[in-house]
């Protein structure tokens, strides 16, 4: 469940919450680590005495105004909320939208299992600028309490003040807020459930409930209907377990659509890397690596909440891919969907063996622009990070237009290239091409995969989000551990530029 959101017309000091937040910026200049009196953000509509007297509380009690800092201080006379807190933005820029959303987000994170907070980190006179502060809070107020005995409730309502709750403006700022908060939630819940409760079959039937509930066009494909048709990319990595792949579609399709966007994501439920098994290490995140299918899904349902005028069509490539009596080995030749064939010569390279099938069929349906999604190479991890997901395509305007997308969204893409010579690493000496190139550029080289599936003339980007997908390390800004629902934002955004 999101926060509810309440928008009131009163002023941050006056309106009825248990907290309320404020900014704190560490002046450029400050060094880092050594805390130097925090100045509070402009803009904030809170009276200068009031943020005077805070900004010295807090300068006391050693805040420093560095990023993802919080600081509760008793409220100062003349606010009605019982306490403050202050969120620090470092020197980031307080304009940005991505600055307010991450603050606004840790400020929620670290509210958790409070009833109630008034975000005061944007005045009334920038309407993107509390847009973000919303997203933000709404994003950064998750907790996945599904498995726990006692749960631990994220922030109950988030409190907007200086609103008028009769402005239709207003009112349509604060449900597409939570449209898209509900969406990155939703995402982040399917990755974090475990593998044992979502095998291929459960998670497409999640997929087609909820789409039904949403009025959308859902078809599921079972392992007899994708042998059937011939999908040996789905089926050769679903093989070797017991749970069997699904392909499930989702269509959009809003009257008067301007476009049409199809999107790919990569629904591995669970990759213990198949008979080319993973060390120990390498496994224990790889629930996560159906992130792609879940951003995918999320979207969908999130567009057409949003009543978005771009047709859109998701293909959801379910598998489990493990070792068994049945599984794929490596040396062994899949038919792909449409007829080519890909000699597998390591089964840990199984997502972009899903990821073809499920391409190729997309392109049927002759979408504008054909963008996947997939957890699919840790060379893109070592080579971005983890925070930053990979874009590539053979289109330099196309590659653009996502990267356009993601930044407005405030996801962080960057390009990486799929230079010419990765194909003929993919060369098989029986097959059409192998599943492996050699150690260098494994993103580009899956990227350069990929393409061989797309048909010519179809726009395509390709999004590696391995690193991003999932979050190991400690939260930050609006982005709890575990399922980050990266992606969800970018394909919306991107939705959106085609309206
Ligand atoms: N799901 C993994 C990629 C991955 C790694 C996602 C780390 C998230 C974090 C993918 O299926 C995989 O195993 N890729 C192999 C490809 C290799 C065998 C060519 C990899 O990256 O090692
Ligand atoms: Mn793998
Ligand atoms: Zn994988």
């Amino acid at each position: 469940m999101t926060a509810e959101v309440r928008l009131t017309p009163d002023s941050p000091a006056a309106c009825v919450a248990d907290v309320l937040v404020v900014g704190l910026r560490r002046p450029p200049g400050g060094e880092a680590g050594r805390p130097s009196a925090p100045v509070a953000l402009e803009g904030s509509d809170l009276p200068a005495n009031l943020l005077a007297r805070l900004v010295e509380s807090l300068a006391r009690l050693g805040a420093t105004g560095a990023v993802d800092e919080t600081t509760r201080l008793p409220a100062p006379d003349g606010v009605t909320a019982a306490t403050v807190l202050a969120v620090g933005i470092g020197a980031r820029d307080p304009a940005d939208p991505e600055t307010l959303r991450r603050a606004a987000g840790a400020a929620a994170r670290a509210l958790a299992g409070t009833g109630s907070a008034a975000f005061a980190l944007a005045g009334t006179d920038a309407p993107a600028s509390r847009a973000a502060v919303l997203e933000g809070a709404l994003i950064g107020a998750y907790s996945f309490d599904a498995y726990r005995s006692t749960p631990k409730p994220p922030l109950g309502a988030v409190v907007l003040p200086g609103t008028d709750p009769a402005d239709g403006e207003a009112t349509a700022m604060a449900s597409r807020a939570g449209t898209i908060a509900a969406a990155v939630h939703q995402a982040r819940d399917w990755v974090n459930t475990p593998a044992s409760d979502l095998p291929p079959a459960e998670l497409a039937s999640r997929l087609e409930v909820a789409a039904r509930a949403a009025g959308l066009d859902v078809r599921v494909l079972d392992e007899v209907q994708l042998d059937a048709q011939g999908y040996g990319g789905i089926l050769g990595v679903g093989r070797g377990s017991a749970n069997p792949p699904r392909l499930v579609r989702i269509a959009y399709r809003p009257e008067g659509a301007r476009a049409h966007l199809a999107v790919v994501g990569k629904g591995i439920t669970f990759d213990t890397g198949g008979l080319s098994l993973k060390p120990t290490d390498a496994m224990t995140t790889m629930k996560s690596d159906m992130s792609g299918a879940a951003a995918a899904g999320a979207a969908v349902l999130a567009a057409a909440e949003l009543g978005l005028p771009v047709a859109v069509t998701v293909y959801a490539a379910l598998a489990e891919n493990m070792p068994s009596g049945f599984a794929t080995r490596p040396s062994d030749v899949l038919r792909m969907y449409g007829g080519t064939t890909v000699e597998v010569l390591n089964t840990d390279a199984e997502g972009r063996l899903v990821m073809a099938d499920a391409l190729v069929r997309a392109a049927e349906d002759s979408p504008d622009l054909l963008v996947d999604v997939a957890t699919l190479t840790g060379a893109c991890v070592v080579a971005l990070g983890n925070r930053v997901a990979g874009v590539m395509s053979d289109d330099d305007a196309t590659r653009e237009q996502v990267t356009r997308a993601a930044a407005a969204a405030g996801e962080a893409l960057w390009p990486l290239p799929i230079p010419e010579e990765m194909r003929a690493k993919l060369d098989s000496a029986v097959a059409d091409l192998a599943n492996i190139g050699d150690r260098f550029g494994g993103a580009l080289q899956a990227a350069a995969f990929l393409r061989a599936f797309v048909p010519d003339g179809v726009r395509w980007a390709h999004l590696d989000i391995a690193g991003p997908a999932f979050n190991s390390d400690k939260p930050f800004g609006y982005t709890p551990k575990g399922g980050t629902g990266f992606a969800v934002r970018t394909l919306l955004a991107l939705a959106e530029s085609l309206a």
